[in-house]
């Protein structure tokens, strides 16, 4: 059983998209980032995994249970940071997680002991007594987090959980982030494709309402790029270097990397061992290589690539 299923999930506003006949799976223990430019559709799928609102067709299932026919189980098995938490900026840390807890149906008897150790997981031990309104964004939202803790949930949702933080704060919480994941299933949205391959384990790509891919960071990448690339930097006579590099049997092309006028890209056939036979060719005409190396595309690009994909399927 899958930690998360989604099942053809569909939500129509009265007036426009939610998001269309989404289907994927979280396994357990995963960590899985949910990305997708601005209206895309997080939030939308968000609230239908946690049963804020009933999907217009379609469903899902938390931990085995519906959010449809299950709503209690499910909610007992999630713990949801929403997009702008609700914090109650003159209530200190401790106050508010106690009356969360009370909200939770945790017993009196061990509220104690668990809001002790979610303000441990989320260092905010040392501001427990301090007043929300006091704290900083990053401070805040750990005590989101702290509060979608409480009852020990399997499953964590987390909407947007670093928008509006500085680097720093981007940081801790990341790493906060990915100290919870060790021992349970985190689907956290961005619109930020760093964000989620520092953090995830695999990623859902969304755009405007439709799944696009879902995959790991490493397989998206080397499912769209055709044939592998090759970063050269080699110091001498650009002409020289290119004229050099295009010689090399199995080399398609070689254009100016964007990294520095010493920069090349070499775009090669797949199967052969170019990188050491373009290695051999520099070196064979005295060009010494400052350095050489296959190239990944960045999560930008490939979102880049995957969005114009889709838009040209729907056009046709
Ligand atoms: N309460 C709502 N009423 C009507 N339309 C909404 C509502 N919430 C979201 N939408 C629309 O649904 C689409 C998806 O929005 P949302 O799920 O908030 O995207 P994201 O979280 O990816 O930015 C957008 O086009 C948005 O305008
Ligand atoms: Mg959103």
């Amino acid at each position: 059983m899958n930690a998360i299923e989604v099942d053809h999930l569909t939500k129509y506003y009265s007036n426009a998209r939610g998001v269309i006949d989404l289907s994927f799976e979280v396994n357990k223990g995963e960590i899985m980032g949910f990305l997708g430019p601005n209206g895309s559709g997080k939030t939308t799928t968000m609230r239908m995994l946690t049963c804020f609102f009933p999907p217009t067709s379609g469903t899902a299932r938390i931990c085995g249970h519906d959010i449809l026919k299950e709503p209690l189980e499910v909610r007992r098995k999630l713990g949801y940071l929403p997009e702008s938490v609700p914090l109650y900026l003159d209530m200190p840390v401790r106050s508010y997680l106690s009356f969360f807890a009370e909200v939770r149906g945790i017993p009196a008897r061990q509220r104690k002991a668990r809001i002790d150790e979610v303000l441990d997981k989320c260092s905010l031990t040392h501001v427990a007594h301090r007043l929300i309104g006091k704290l900083s964004k990053g401070y805040r939202q750990r005590v989101g987090i702290a509060q979608a803790l409480l009852h020990d949930p399997e499953v964590l949702i987390l909407d947007e959980p670093t928008i509006g933080l500085d680097p720093k704060q981007i940081i801790e919480i990341r790493s906060l982030i990915k100290g919870l994941g060790a021992a349970r299933t985190v689907i956290l949205s961005s619109h930020i494709l760093s964000e989620v391959s520092a953090v995830c384990d695999r990623v859902i790509i969304i755009h405007e309402g439709k799944l696009v891919a879902v995959d790991t960071p490493h397989n998206l990448t080397r499912r769209l790029q055709q044939t592998p690339k090759i970063l050269v930097r080699a110091l001498g006579p650009a002409e020289a270097i290119t004229k050099t590099l295009r010689s090399v049997p199995g080399v398609l092309s070689v254009k100016p990397g964007i990294d520095g006028p010493d920069a090349f890209i070499v775009d090669a056939e797949e199967g052969l061992p170019v990188i050491n036979s373009l290695a051999q060719a520099l070196c064979a005409q005295n060009l010494s290589i400052a350095e050489i190396r296959p190239v990944d595309m960045t999560l930008e690009e490939i979102f880049i690539q995957l969005v114009a994909d889709d838009t040209e399927v729907r056009r046709q």
